[in-house]
């Protein structure tokens, strides 16, 4: 039988938390024959629902669920990591500024990154959840750069929740199912910014975009949809996105490790200079996955609305790199 493999998870006791750790115990991110060994970490206050969350991990017996710790402490969180997944983080507060966010969560960021770089193993692969997670990404990315051992191309970002809300949305729209599509991406930053591509989309081999035939609801239905849904689960649910952000973030971490056969999936990368974003910022783009490796499709052509909406998520992440490039040292 295979050795375990050791997760990482922060934000353990947090609502992500708890629709992610169940179904990574239950072999549902790295397959049913991989067993998994999980490192939560919380802060201080959180350790007694932590211990809660791992009693309930316990009472399922499941098969695959070799060991777990909790801990405050991110050295022992990340050591000897082959997969980190960075959920917890400082949400916004009452009266909180958008750069009182970025410098709250960069402190976290560069704590994490630095015990990373330091413990974690060296191949481990990297996903932010916790918000504004491109950044925080980058954050993490270029502090753990000053360590040198992991590379800097295994600390991603997700997107991944986004496509799948562009894939949902097409599948209604369409009245086929999301099995059927193929070739969505959302290119650019977790926030509202974010552009939803339908333009290679396919389902069953057609064209999505000349199924539909509609550039208004495109324009005007589809990308704003996509765009504000997290805030359409706050208002509905008073809470935000938490079992379809557990779920994304297992879709991203399952097809990194054992690959898309061929599809495309979007990952929040740091940029290695592709469609003419700046290297090192971190990126939605269309990746393909093989062999435990992202490689980000080439190639694409850039229409004028598109390379419009590009601009803007990229100028957002550009103006949230700024605010944290002193934070960086
Ligand atoms: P939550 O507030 O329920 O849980 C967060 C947990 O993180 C808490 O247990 C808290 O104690 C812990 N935490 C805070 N700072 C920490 C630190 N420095 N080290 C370790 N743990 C720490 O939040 P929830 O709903 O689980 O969301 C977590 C994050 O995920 C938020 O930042 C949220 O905005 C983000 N998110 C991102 C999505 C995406 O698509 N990228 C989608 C949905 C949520």
């Amino acid at each position: 039988s295979k050795a375990p493999v050791r997760v990482a998870v922060t934000g353990a006791a947090g609502q992500i938390g708890y629709s992610l750790l169940f179904r990574i115990a239950s072999g549902e991110m790295l397959g049913k024959d991989q067993p998994v060994i999980l490192q939560l970490l919380d802060l201080p206050q959180a350790q007694k629902a932590v211990k809660g969350v791992m009693m309930e991990l316990e009472d399922c017996a499941f098969p695959l669920l070799a060991g777990m710790i909790a801990t405050d402490d991110p050295n022992v969180a990340f050591k000897d990591a082959q997969i980190a997944l960075l959920v917890g983080a400082r949400p916004r507060g009452p009266g909180m500024e958008r750069k009182d966010l970025l410098s709250e969560n960069a402190k976290i960021f560069t704590v994490q990154g630095k015990a990373i770089a330091e413990h974690a193993n060296p191949d481990c692969k990297v996903l932010v959840v916790g918000n504004p997670c491109n950044t925080n990404a980058y954050i993490a990315m270029k502090t753990a750069e000053k360590v040198g051992r992991i590379p800097s191309k295994n600390f991603t970002a997700m997107l991944r929740l986004d496509h799948n809300r562009a894939l949902a949305q097409l599948a209604i729209k369409t009245g086929r199912p999301v099995s059927s599509f193929e070739h969505i991406v959302v290119w650019g930053n977790h926030s509202p910014t974010m552009y939803p591509d339908y333009r290679f989309c396919t389902s069953n081999g057609e064209s999505v975009k000349d199924l539909i035939n509609d550039e208004t609801w495109y324009r005007e239905v589809f990308i704003p949809t996509v765009g504000k849904r997290g805030a359409a689960i706050i208002e509905a649910r008073g809470l935000s996105s938490a079992a379809s952000a557990a779920n994304a973030a297992i879709d991203h971490i399952r097809d990194w490790w054992l690959g898309t056969n061929g599809r495309w999936v979007t990952m929040g990368v740091p940029s290695d200079g592709s469609y003419g974003i700046p290297e090192g910022i971190v990126f939605g783009f269309p990746c393909v996955c093989e062999n435990g490796e992202y490689r980000i499709v080439q190639g694409l052509p850039i229409d004028d609305f598109s390379r419009e909406r590009i601009l803007a998520t990229l100028n957002e992440l550009m103006e949230e790199r700024e605010g944290v490039k002193d934070l960086l040292g």
